[in-house]
C-alpha cells in the first residue's frame, strides 16, 4: 500500500506531488519550446524524426485533423461536473481570450435537462477525469443528436465519454485514486491551455509574441510547481491553526476566481468544513455579512489584473475582524501587511496563474483534513466517479 502511494501517507498527497511530472506527460509531444540554444525536441510522428522546422509550437492532432470544423464553430459549450466544471470556467476565459469564440460553461446535469439550444455549428467540450460521469455522458449524447461536434478532454483512456466524442485530447496524467481531484484538474487546465493556443494560432487570433511567450512559460510551469510544493511543511503548520473553523470563504478574481471555487470545494470535500468560493468583488453583495473573527478568508491574490482591487477587498475583510490567508506572487510586499499568513507562488503569465495558485489550496485542504483525523482519500458520502444520476 505504501509502495502504491510512493512513500506518501495518502494517495491525495502523492497525486499533489506528482503534478510536475504529470503535466510534463500531458505536454509531451504537444508542446515544443525552443531552448536557449535554439534546439527543441519536436518530432514528426509520421516519420519518427525530429522536425528541425518546428520551433515554439503547440501541436494537437485533434486540432490539425478537425481544423475546419473547429474554426467554423460559432460557439463552444463546455459541459462538466465538479472539479472538471471549475476547469471549464477557466477554459472559457482561455478560448474567448485566444480564439475570440464565445464559450458557455454548464453543469452537465443542468444542461441536459434544460432543453438547451444547440446548433450543428456548436462544438461541445466534455471535460471529465473518469470519462464515466453519467450526467456528462448524457449531455454529450444529447448534443450529438442535435448535430454538434463533440470534443473530449478526458483522463481515462477508452472510457464511455472518450468513446462518445468525435475528437479530443487525453489528459495523460495517469490514474487518479484520491476522491478529491488534484492532478486531473491541473491536467485539464493544461489541455485547455494547449487547445486555446493551438486553435488561436491556427485561427490567427493570437499574436506571435504572446504565443511564443505562453509556450515558454507553460514549459516552465512544472518546475514552478516544484517550487510551490516546497511550502508543504509551512502549509502543514498553517493548517493546524485553522482546524477550529466551521466556515471558510475563498475569494479570487479573473483567472483566479475559478481557483477560489476549486479551493473551497477541496476543503468541503475532505475536511467537512463549510467553504464558499466567490468572486472577490461579489463579496460585498452577500458573503461579507458572514465575516467575523471566526471566519477565515482565503484570498487568491497573485500579481495580475485586479490585484489592487483584491487588496481593497482584503481590507474590507480585515476591518470586520476576519482572518486572512493569501496566496500571492513572489516578492509581494503589500499583502503581507494586511494578511495573517501568506503563501508565495512564483510569478507567471496571468492565464497560467491557476496552475500555480491552486497547488497551495490543495495542500491546505489536505493538511486541515489530516489534522482533523479524517479519511482524505475516501471522504464520506462521495464517490470517485458518479455513474448514476
Ligand atoms: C465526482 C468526483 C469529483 C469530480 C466529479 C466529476 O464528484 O468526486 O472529484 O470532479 O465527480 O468527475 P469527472 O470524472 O467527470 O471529472
Amino acid at each position: 500500500d505504501m509502495l502504491d502511494k510512493g512513500g506518501f501517507p495518502h494517495y491525495m498527497l502523492k497525486e499533489i506531488f506528482d503534478q510536475p511530472n504529470c503535466l510534463r506527460d500531458c505536454m509531451r509531444g504537444r508542446l515544443f519550446a525552443e531552448d536557449d540554444m535554439g534546439g527543441n525536441d519536436a518530432y514528426d510522428p509520421s516519420t519518427g524524426y525530429a522536425d528541425p522546422n518546428v520551433h515554439n509550437d503547440v501541436v494537437l492532432s485533434a486540432v490539425r485533423n478537425n481544423r475546419d470544423r473547429l474554426l467554423s464553430a460559432s460557439r463552444f459549450i463546455i459541459v462538466a461536473c465538479g472539479t472538471s466544471w471549475h476547469a471549464g470556467l477557466i477554459g472559457k476565459q482561455l478560448i474567448e481570450h485566444y480564439c475570440k469564440i464565445p464559450v458557455e460553461v454548464d453543469y452537465a446535469s443542468e444542461f441536459r435537462y434544460r432543453d438547451p439550444v444547440i446548433y450543428p455549428t456548436d462544438v461541445v467540450i466534455a471535460i471529465s477525469q473518469s470519462g464515466e460521469t453519467a450526467d456528462t455522458l448524457a449531455a454529450i449524447k444529447l448534443a450529438k443528436e442535435k448535430g454538434a461536434c463533440i470534443f473530449g478532454i478526458v483522463n481515462a483512456v477508452g472510457s464511455s465519454i472518450a468513446r462518445e466524442t468525435d475528437t479530443g485530447i487525453y489528459i495523460h496524467v495517469g490514474p487518479e485514486i484520491g476522491v478529491a481531484s488534484t492532478k486531473a484538474f491541473t491536467g485539464q487546465l493544461t489541455c485547455l491551455i494547449l487547445l486555446a493556443l493551438a486553435l488561436g494560432h491556427t485561427k490567427g487570433t493570437i499574436d506571435e509574441k504572446e504565443y511564443v511567450d505562453m509556450i515558454h512559460e507553460l514549459n516552465a510551469i512544472p518546475a514552478k510547481i516544484e517550487e510551490v510544493l516546497k511550502h508543504n511543511e509551512d502549509i502543514r503548520l498553517l493548517a493546524r491553526t485553522y482546524t477550529y473553523a466551521t466556515n471558510f470563504l475563498y475569494l479570487g478574481r479573473g483567472w483566479n476566481y475559478p481557483v477560489a471555487l476549486e479551493g473551497a470545494l477541496k476543503l468541503k470535500e475532505i475536511s467537512y468544513i463549510h467553504a464558499e468560493g466567490y468572486p472577490a468583488a461579489e463579496m460585498k453583495h452577500g458573503p461579507i455579512a458572514l465575516v467575523d473573527n471566526m471566519m477565515p478568508c482565503l484570498f487568491v491574490a497573485t500579481h495580475h489584473k485586479g490585484y489592487e482591487k483584491i487588496i481593497s477587498n482584503m481590507q474590507e475583510v480585515k476591518a470586520r475582524g476576519g482572518r486572512i490567508i493569501a496566496v500571492v506572487s513572489a516578492n509581494d510586499d503589500e499583502v503581507s501587511k494586511i494578511a495573517d499568513a501568506v503563501i508565495e507562488v512564483p510569478d507567471t503569465l496571468a492565464p497560467l496563474a491557476p496552475l500555480l495558485s491552486v497547488i497551495p489550496l490543495q495542500m491546505l485542504a489536505y493538511h486541515i483534513a489530516v489534522e482533523k483525523g479524517l479519511n482524505v482519500d475516501m471522504p464520506r458520502n462521495l464517490a470517485k466517479s458518479v455513474t448514476v444520476e
